[in-house]
């Protein structure tokens, strides 16, 4: 009887998935037809065999050939020649069960064999279509190596340097991150994803894992409903609006249940509420992971809670091919379930155009770097720089000027391509060095490293490094991280320049020549006492293969350094997290009333400082503000204004001002929109950007600039965790940075 009753509610299931796909008319598409033809005919084994990537052993070896061959891998890990990919491939086509070709993934963050700015890099040039640009050539360079799936974007908000993926993040902004996030989603899919040169993307890591306590990696995240919605999920949200395909959950517990195994994630907001209907791919063993964490006993409980969780595939563990056939025969796991998972996979593979064209054509193999690739990556390095500091003018550069170029970062062809460069062909770096002679002639540029590498604490090259500077004009010393220093599991707790740069940097002022600080690192650096030794201060972040030509180029002003940041600075670790766009507390700091530790007099009575929110040893202002960037020229804003004063919940408004260039030369300024709901049913950020926009301005030249700001924009988490647009005053800045000055007012109406 429970048999019948089994088989026939099997039946109706799948007859309501396949209306999954049915178009408007209620036919089938083409695609759901041949995925529901397919799944018909597979055994449960073979439905298993597509839940399950495995990493490439470098070769079509005996165990790899058997497991394609008889159907048990669904997808390939990190194989990168598009050989070994065609052979494996031929094998999936021509010998398994039912030749479902398989997909190819391998990490392409920011670039292949072209390396762009590190992600916080590419954040920090505001530029959309730029960054959607290098996301199409990494694909074109990738997909001609055979890669046909890459697991970027990674949208994750950060607001805590310390955590070493910040560099491979878009910043601790919630809309300028969903902004880079599907930019990055349609340069990597492009219009019709069964097109050449496109690659499945992945919105990772889903969700909250940049909330890493204490920024160290892979440790708990405890986020608020609100916060997590508010703050944490707009950009995965955007990535499903965009049409991203693939999605990857965290390492991260998030308070208590693990992303690997969150069916509140994965099913009830992914799929429930947003309609995703792409699959799931778990990160890096992360379902043998729930053991460690303490979320199932043993492998077969962690691959039963991934599966019921909505996990489609599981990367490099196993736990799946080991298990998932038990629980089905003991009826632990239910086969429609496998079905569908097998079906999102099935789907994907399809849409990719991957059963029609399986293969790389040999004349189109591995087409990498030219000319064009270069001048994008020279473009993005150039905007992704920023400036932080430039007293006197001592930039640009003027022409003749002798430098004395040191440091451990100003020539390393490995270290300024960053962390996540699996495929990154590091003959082709330009280095801050080669640039500057080629730019300036050998004879005006001088150099050593003064130290071995960034975390070299030997003082013996510090005599030639002095005696060099002091027979030079200028000194520009490259300071920075080491790639390995950065990245995935690789947080720090002191947040200094490493070694004795800081040390050698002090050293070298003495010399009484101005020195130009420029910074390669993954993450926001507590610089402000380093900084004092400066006249100039460049943050250049990681910024890949063209770093060094666009350096000299903003070195000498051939370009006018436009980034602003896109992560706070702290003054140091003590102040993290730091982010702009936090709560007013009902004790905010106003910028005279507190006193500094050292100036505290003896004996001062308990009140006598003012009880605000602030450091008594650092305030409460971060180094560097988020979108703070300095350029050659000045801007001015003015004459703001809405073009009503109060509107309907269902309206936009349009906000527009004057921008003036009003300085001696032609720049560009990424403008910066931001609002306050200063009253709400909860309490709401002092900030939020809600517009960016890039200007280019000749000297002495005005424009009005417009911004259009749609009420829904501003919805937020109620008191009740309802979505809404809550009528009342809204207030609203524009400027170059979160501390933004020009202020205008409007409200929104209750509803009618
Ligand atoms: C890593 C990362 C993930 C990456 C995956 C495959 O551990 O967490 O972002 O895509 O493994 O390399």
């Amino acid at each position: 009887m429970k048999t019948i009753f089994l088989y026939s509610l099997y039946i109706l299931l799948m007859a309501l998935m396949s209306c999954a796909g049915k178009n408007s008319d209620n036919t089938a598409s083409p695609i759901e037809n041949r995925v529901d033809e397919i799944l018909s005919q597979m055994t449960l084994r073979e439905k298993i065999g597509q839940m399950n990537q495995l990493n490439s052993p470098g070769s079509v070896t005996g165990d790899m050939v058997s497991l394609i061959s008889t159907g048990q891998l669904g997808s390939v890990l990190n194989e990168a020649n598009p050989e070994i990919i065609n052979e494996m491939q031929r094998i999936a086509l021509e010998e398994s069960p039912h030749g479902i070709p398989l997909l190819f993934a391998r990490d392409v963050i920011h670039g292949f064999k072209t390396i762009f700015p590190i992600p916080l890099g590419l954040a920090s040039s505001f530029n959309t279509g730029l960054v959607k640009t290098c996301s199409e050539i990494a694909a074109s360079e990738a997909w001609s190596a055979g890669i046909n799936w890459t697991f970027a974007p990674m949208i994750d908000i950060v607001r805590d340097p310390r955590w070493g993926r910040v560099a491979e993040s878009f910043g601790e902004d919630p809309y300028l991150v969903s902004e880079l996030g599907v930019a990055v989603i349609k340069g990597f899919q492009g219009d019709d994803l069964s097109a050449e040169n496109t690659l499945i993307a992945c919105a990772k890591h889903f969700a909250g894992y940049g909330a890493s306590e204490g920024g160290r990696d892979y440790n708990s995240t405890l986020i608020p409903p609100r916060e997590l919605h508010d703050i944490y999920l707009p950009p995965f949200r955007a990535a499903v609006d965009a049409g991203v395909r693939t999605f990857m959950p965290g390492f991260n517990d998030l308070d208590g249940v693990p992303a690997t195994g969150n069916a509140y994630l994965l099913r009830e907001v992914l799929r429930d509420q947003w309609k995703f209907d792409g699959f799931v791919v778990s990160d890096w063993e992360s379902t043998y992971e729930l053991i460690d964490h303490g979320f199932a006993a043993d492998e077969k409980a962690a691959a039963y809670r991934a599966v019921k969780a909505g996990v489609n595939m599981e990367m490099a563990a196993g736990t799946y091919s080991d298990n998932i056939a038990d629980l089905v025969e003991q009826g632990l796991l239910d086969e429609p379930l496998i079905d569908r998972a097998v079906r999102e996979i099935l789907r994907v593979k399809m849409e990719l155009g991957l059963f029609d064209n399986p293969y790389i054509p040999a004349g189109k193999q591995n087409n990498f770097g030219g000319p064009f690739n270069m001048e994008i990556a020279r473009k993005a390095a150039g905007q992704s720089m920023v400036l932080l500091k430039n007293e006197k003018n001592i930039l640009p550069l003027q022409e003749g000027t002798k430098i004395a170029l040191i440091g451990p970062m100003a020539n390393e062809m490995y270290e300024q391509l960053g962390t996540w460069n699996f495929d990154g062909d590091s003959s082709l770096t330009v280095t801050p060095l080669e640039a500057l002679r080629e730019r300036a002639g050998d004879d005006r540029v001088l150099f050593t490293k003064g130290l071995r590498n960034s975390r070299d604490k030997n003082r013996d090259g510090f005599r030639e490094a002095y005696s060099m500077a002091s027979a030079s004009d200028i000194i520009v010393f490259c300071a920075g991280e080491e790639a390995i220093i950065t990245g995935e599991a690789h947080s720090r707790a002191f947040l200094d320049l490493p070694g004795a740069q800081d040390e050698l940097i002090k050293e070298l002022h003495k010399t009484g020549k101005p020195v130009v600080l420029v910074i390669l690192a993954g993450r926001p650096l507590t610089i402000g006492e380093v900084s004092e030794y400066a006249d100039a201060v460049i943050y250049a972040w990681h910024p890949g293969t063209m770093g060094g030509a666009a350096l000299a180029d903003i070195l000498y002003g051939d370009i006018n350094p436009s980034g602003k940041l896109p992560v706070t600075f702290p003054k140091t670790e003590g102040q993290i997290p730091l982010y702009y766009n936090h709560k007013n507390t009902g004790r905010p700091v106003m910028p005279d009333e507190w006193v500094h530790i050292d100036d505290i007099p003896e004996k001062a009575f308990q009140t006598s400082l003012g009880n605000t929110s602030h450091y008594i040893d650092a305030g409460y202002e971060p180094l560097y503000p988020f979108g703070y960037g300095l350029s050659y020229t000045t801007f001015e804003y003015s004459d703001l204004k809405a073009d009503r004063p109060a509107l309907d919940p269902g309206d936009t408004l349009t906000i527009d001002f004057l921008m003036t260039n009003t300085g001696e030369r032609s720049g560009e300024e990424t403008a910066q929109l931001y609002i306050r709901d200063p009253v709400g049913n909860v309490t709401r950020p002092v900030r939020e950007l809600k517009g960016f926009k890039r200007v280019h301005l000749e000297a002495g030249e005005s424009k009005r600039v417009t911004f259009m700001l749609p009420a829904r924009s501003l919805a937020f988490h109620d008191v009740n965790m309802k979505y809404i647009v809550e009528p009342g005053e809204f207030h609203v800045w524009v400027g170059g940075d979160s501390n933004a000055a020009l202020k205008t007012k409007f409200t929104i109406k209750n509803k009618k």
